[in-house]
This record gives structure tokens, sequence and C-alpha cells, in this order.
């Protein structure tokens, strides 16, 4: 069984499979300060359910906390000294941020699954300031299921002359928990070939009571919403009108008032994020946050209105420094591709299977690093699954530099975030709603609608999948080649 080096192996999964290697490309200058993150993966026991109930074992985390936050400022470069400490093989995945591809966490086109007890480098450049995340990209419905999901804020030093009084952060992740406060099965057939599996029990900050929050009264909140879950849609939307969303995926946007876009609510899949404006009331007022999506709203968190000496005064959005770091797609020249987003049947098999007695394709399903069942394809094409263990050729081959506009159009009866790795794309346009253009790595692209990105392509491998992770566990993945 093959470890770290890229070039290993001449395996059909593994990441030399990929053809000849693009060259890596690093998005900081050589001498960018550098920090050092010692990280590791691990279970653990944590009393999801509240006091006087079960703990739930096998929770997964990274560095022995839930959920764990990292901030950094933007321009830095982080060096990761990864450790394995789960049963089970994994990855770390740097969601959304624009890494060297080779860090890019994803087993098997960019590096080999990370055994139980082992170590990999991650190099991670830290260009735009933003709201990111990070995961695993192996196993991903059990490990992220089961709570392996960490936040990282890059700060723009621009941002800290925008005068906000608090900073609160909600993560929407729920917990599928049997009675005994044990982890349920994450992926069943049922949901992966439908709307996804839903959790059992809904939770705000890994905690099944929503958290009630102070803040100054009149003062100015920056709420930052993240939808962590591997399954749930949520309409975030608040009972005030001093609101205004502020950046998506963290990419800043000129302000946009929440009262103005349609039925005052953002809808947000899995991966997507969203910064938000929010004015408090007077003493002892409140404003509440809510998904909006359920019949009965589901309350994700309270802010409390405490006398701290602030005056009232008219709303007026707070923007956020918009950063210029990001590649722009040129529009004019751009190549457009199309792909579709549909059920599998018809998805063709195209490269040859691994032998069923080949050593890495017995690690890599032994890790449960694929699927083994397949629901869904785009444009024909299924990440492979199961005994069939076929890498796909790339949807397309694109050239380092070069724009492209990918028209998504969404057969299928479900919503799906589709996410590109190592790119920050512009959202042009909908099929189905008027909307305004930004920057994000994550679009929903809902039944029947076609959603058109544009972006300057990057040289590496790059995934292109729905972040909603029965899904992608089922077929629903890509991946572009772009040398
Ligand atoms: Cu958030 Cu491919 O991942
Ligand atoms: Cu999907």
């Amino acid at each position: 069984f093959l470890l770290g080096g890229a070039a290993a192996g001449t395996l059909a999964l593994s990441p030399s499979a990929a053809g000849p290697l693009p060259p890596a490309v690093d998005t900081l200058p050589a001498d960018a300060p550098v920090r050092r993150l010692t990280l590791s993966a691990a279970e653990m026991e944590v009393p999801l359910l509240g006091p006087g109930r079960p703990a739930t074992r096998r929770f997964c985390a990274y560095n022995g906390t839930p959920l764990m936050r990292l901030r950094a400022p933007r321009g830095t470069r982080l060096k990761v000294d990864f450790t394995n400490r789960l049963p089970s093989a994994t990855t770390v995945h740097w969601h959304g941020i624009r890494v060297p591809y080779l860090s890019d966490g994803v087993a098997p086109i960019t590096q080999e699954p990370i055994p139980p007890g082992a170590a990999f480098a991650y190099d991670v450049p830290l260009p735009d300031p933003g709201f990111y995340f990070f995961h695993p990209h192996c196993d991903e419905t059990g490990q992220v299921g089961r709570g392996l999901v960490a936040l990282l804020m890059v700060d723009d030093p621009a941002e800290a002359k925008v005068p906000f009084d608090l900073e609160h952060v909600i993560v929407v992740k729920d917990w599928r928990l049997g009675a005994d406060g044990q982890f349920l099965e994450m992926f069943t057939d049922e949901g992966a070939s439908t709307a996804g599996t839903f959790g059992t029990v809904r939770a705000t900050n890994g905690a099944v009571v929503p958290p009630r929050i102070e803040a100054p009264a009149f003062g100015d909140v920056r709420v930052r919403a993240i939808v962590a879950d591997a399954t749930r849609v949520i309409d975030f939307g608040c009972d005030t009108e001093d609101a205004a969303i502020l950046a998506c995926d963290g990419q800043a946007i000129p302000p946009i008032l929440l009262d103005t876009v349609p039925d005052g609510v953002w809808r947000m899949g899995p991966a997507q994020r969203l910064d938000v404006h929010v004015r408090m009331p007077g003493p002892g007022g409140e404003v509440k946050i809510y998904d909006y999506r359920t019949a009965e709203p589901y309350l994700l968190t309270t802010l409390v209105a405490v006398e701290r000496g602030k005056k009232k005064r008219p709303f007026r959005p707070l923007a956020l420094p918009v950063a210029k770091e990001v590649p722009m797609p040129d529009l004019k020249r751009a190549t457009r591709l199309e792909f579709l987003v549909q059920t599998a049947a018809g998805a063709i098999a195209v490269a040859p299977s691994l032998p069923p007695d080949d050593p890495l394709a017995k690690a890599l399903i032994d890790s449960v690093c694929v699927g083994d069942k397949t629901f869904w394809a785009i444009s024909r094409n299924s990440w492979g699954a199961g005994a069939d263990l076929r890498l796909p050729p790339p949807l397309e081959t694109l050239k380092d530099g070069q724009s492209y506009i990918l028209s998504i159009s969404n057969v299928t009866k479900h919503p799906h975030p589709m996410h590109l790795h190592g790119h920050i794309f512009r959202v042009l346009s909908s099929s189905r709603k008027k909307m305004p253009q930004y920057l994000a790595d994550t679009v929903l692209v809902e039944p029947n609608e076609s959603v058109e990105i544009a972006f300057k392509a990057t040289s590496g491998n790059w995934v292109f999948h729905c972040h909603i992770l029965e899904h992608m566990d089922s077929g629903l993945m890509g991946w572009f080649r772009v040398a």
C-alpha cells in the first residue's frame, strides 16, 4: 500500500492514474509568513444530547475540540502537520481555499488516503480573506456525520476598521443519533438516492439548545452562518428588518438588505456560508434568527439586546472590504461548458476496473474512501463506487489561466449544492431567479434550474461535486484536469 508520494504507484486509482501530474500553483509568495499547525483527528466522547443524557461515543474532532474554530490573517501560510488518530483512513480538505492542489486532500486524485496512525503534511496558503472550513475527503459521510468539521476564518486586516460590536458564528449541523445517544448509520440508500439522510436531532453549534447571546442594544452584530450538515438545506432569515447580507462563502458583496430578497430568506445548502449584519434593537429587545425552510421555523440563535450606552440611529449596512486577490474570469473570452446533474441511470463505465485483489483497491474499499452505490451522475459520468473502482476520465481538460463558464443544469427532483475545488467562482445567473452576481465556492442548483458560474482555471486536478455528502459518495462527483 503506497503512501505519501503523489507520483508513487501506477494503479488505476492512485493520483498518477489521473495522468501526468499538472504543476501545482502556489497562491502566496514564497516568503509569506508561516504558521505551524499541528493537527490530528481522533474519536472522543461528547455529551451531544446535553447533561443527564447518555454521551455520544465515536464523535470525531480535530485536536480534541468539537467543531474547532481557527483564525489566521490573510496572506499567511499554514504548514500543517496532520496525524490521523482515527481508526479509519482520512484526508483533510481545505474547503474554498485556493491551495496548491497536492494539498487539496482528495483521495485518490491528489493524494492517497492517510491510514490510521499515519501523518501527512499540508501546505495551506491563505491568499483570500473569508470564512472557510476543513473536513475529510474520505468517508466524508461517516466522518463529517460524526462531527469532523472545523472552521477557519481568514481575516482581512482592512476588516478591523468595520465597527462591529460582536461576531456570532452559527454552525448548522444536525446529529444522527439513536435513542441511546449513539450515532446511527449515516448513509441510507433511501436518503442517498433522494434528498439525503437527515439527522434525528437538530443542533446549532453542536448543541441541541439554540444559543442565547447578549449583544449591545443598538449595536452591530456580524452573524456568520455555515451549513456544515451533510444534508440539510436551510432558509436563513431573522425577525428584524435591520439585517443585510454582507458576504457569500466569505466573499464580500455590496450589502443586500435581507428584506429585499424573495421571502426575506437566503437559501443555503450544505457547505454554504453567509455573513449577515444584524442591528440590535433597544435594551431588552431580541433578534431571533431562524431556518424558515421547515414547516415550523427552527430557531438557530437568539440575540438579546443589553444596555451598553449605544444610541439609536438609522440602520445602514456595514459593507466589508472587497478582496481583490481572487483571479477574475474574462467573460468575453470564456469557453462555455454545459453539465447536467442527473440520476445515474445511463452512466457509462469508461476506464477499466482495478483487479479486485489489487492492494490499493482493497485499501480504498476497506477505508470507505469510496462509496459502494451509484445513484447520481454529472453528464453521464459517475464517480467510481464499490468494487467498480474506476477513476472516471476528467469531465473536461481545461487550460491553466483560461476562463470558463460552466452551465450547470439540475434535471433531478432535489436541490444540489455544487462545489468546485481550488477556485472561487463568480455566480453569473440562474434560469429561475434574478440575483446579484457574487463570488462563491459552492452554488445551490434547484430542480429544473440552470446556473451559470465563471472562473479562471488554475493548474491541478480539481473535483467538482455535490456537497450533500451521500450524493457525492454515490456518484455525484467528477473532476477537471487543468494543465
Ligand atoms: Cu467541502 Cu469537496 O468539499
Ligand atoms: Cu446533491
